[in-house]
Parts: structure tokens; sequence; C-alpha cells
């Protein structure tokens, strides 16, 4: 073939002065709503129900987790180089909780949070707090993380004397949840694919 312009599609194979031409592999992004009461790997020895019942391409694999009584943003790729970049410690991906605490949050709760509070293992500090009810035994509180530690946000409020009644991740990184349903995922937009690249280099 000798046009000039010409559209290559996935799958094609392409030969330039008779040698093979490997093209870069499209990936696969998508965000899920994991509900409660779904393990975060692709397959549970134990036989609950995971991930992969409820996304069935073959291939992905959910980046970082969450737990299995915590729904909300979860993507799912086949990128393995973006996904190490989002969980790496050093590229510190905003995280956003909405957790439901049992009990009153105090404005010394609140301050206690970004000034972080001691878990075993390092001190947990949130990078944005914003209270979004407040009644007498209960309260509902958006938490923004940089770090991913096992059960931080719940282990945060534990620290406080706040049980975690449900806890929901409505951001990861440029992925807001929206309205996507429990249960429900769908592709990215070119718009958080552009923003998810980004994450691709360490931030000056
Ligand atoms: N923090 C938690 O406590 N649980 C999660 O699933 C994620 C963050």
């Amino acid at each position: 073939m000798t046009e000039l312009g010409v559209t290559i599609d996935e799958g094609d194979r392409v030969e330039v002065d008779g040698g093979v031409v490997e093209l870069p592999r499209e990936h696969t992004y998508l965000l899920l709503h994991k509900p409660v009461g779904v393990v975060t790997t692709m397959s549970d020895p134990q036989r609950r129900s995971s991930v992969a019942d409820l996304v069935t391409r073959p291939g992905l694999f959910p980046v970082g987790r969450l737990d299995f009584a915590t729904s909300g943003a979860l993507l799912l790729t086949d990128d393995g180089e973006l996904a190490h970049r989002l969980l790496h410690p050093r590229f510190g991906v905003e995280k956003t909780y909405r957790a439901s605490i049992a009990g009153r949050l105090s404005s010394e709760d609140v301050h206690r949070l970004i000034e972080g509070v001691m878990l075993p293992e390092f001190r947990a500090a949130a990078a944005k707090v914003r209270v979004v009810a407040v009644r007498r035994d209960s309260s509902v509180v958006d938490v923004t993380i940089h770090e991913g530690r096992n059960r931080q946000v719940r282990r945060m409020f534990e620290a406080l004397g706040h049980r975690v009644l449900a806890l929901t991740r409505t951001r990861f990184g440029p992925l807001s949840i929206g309205a996507l349903a429990p249960g429900r995922f769908r592709e990215l937009t070119p718009r958080e694919r552009t923003a998810l690249e980004r994450h691709r280099r360490p931030p000056a």
C-alpha cells in the first residue's frame, strides 16, 4: 500500500519496508461504582461476590482496593504502568470519601482530622474536610486523603471515637462517581483520560 493518510485500526497488521510495525496497544479504563458487599479482587477463594462478577471483560484489574463494606469509585484497567503510578505514594493521588459516622462531629474532631490522628504506623491527616451534616447522633463528612492505607478513613474516625456507619469513595483523582449507580460501570470520558495521563509523570 502506498496511499498517504490511511487509517489504521486496532488489530491491523502494518508493514513498512517489509518489517512489521508494532502498534501501541489501546488500554481500557473503566470507572465502576463498587457496591457494598463486593470484594475488590478479580476472584475470591471464599466465593464472595467480587468486582469480576460486575465487570466481565478479561485482563482488567482494580487500581487499589476498597473494603468489602465500602462503596464507590474504583478504576479498572489493563494499564499496569499507570495503575502503579496512581497507587505510588509519591504521586499522592487525592481520594475523597463521604463518611456517615455515629455521633456528633465537633469542630475539635475536624481540627484533629486536619492536624492528623496517630495510627499505629503513621500520622494520618486529611488534606480536606467538608462537613455535610451534623445531627445529634450522626454526622456526614467528606474527607480527602492522599494515602490509601488499610481501612484508613475508618481508623481515622475510630481514633476520634466515631464509628463509621457508611463509607463511599466519591472521587479517585480526577474521577468522580457522580450519578453512576452502585454496580454500574462506564468508560472514562476523553477529558478524564487526559486528566489521568497527567499522573503518568511525577509531580514537579
Ligand atoms: N478507607 C477505609 O477505611 N476503607 C476503604 O475502603 C478505603 C479507605
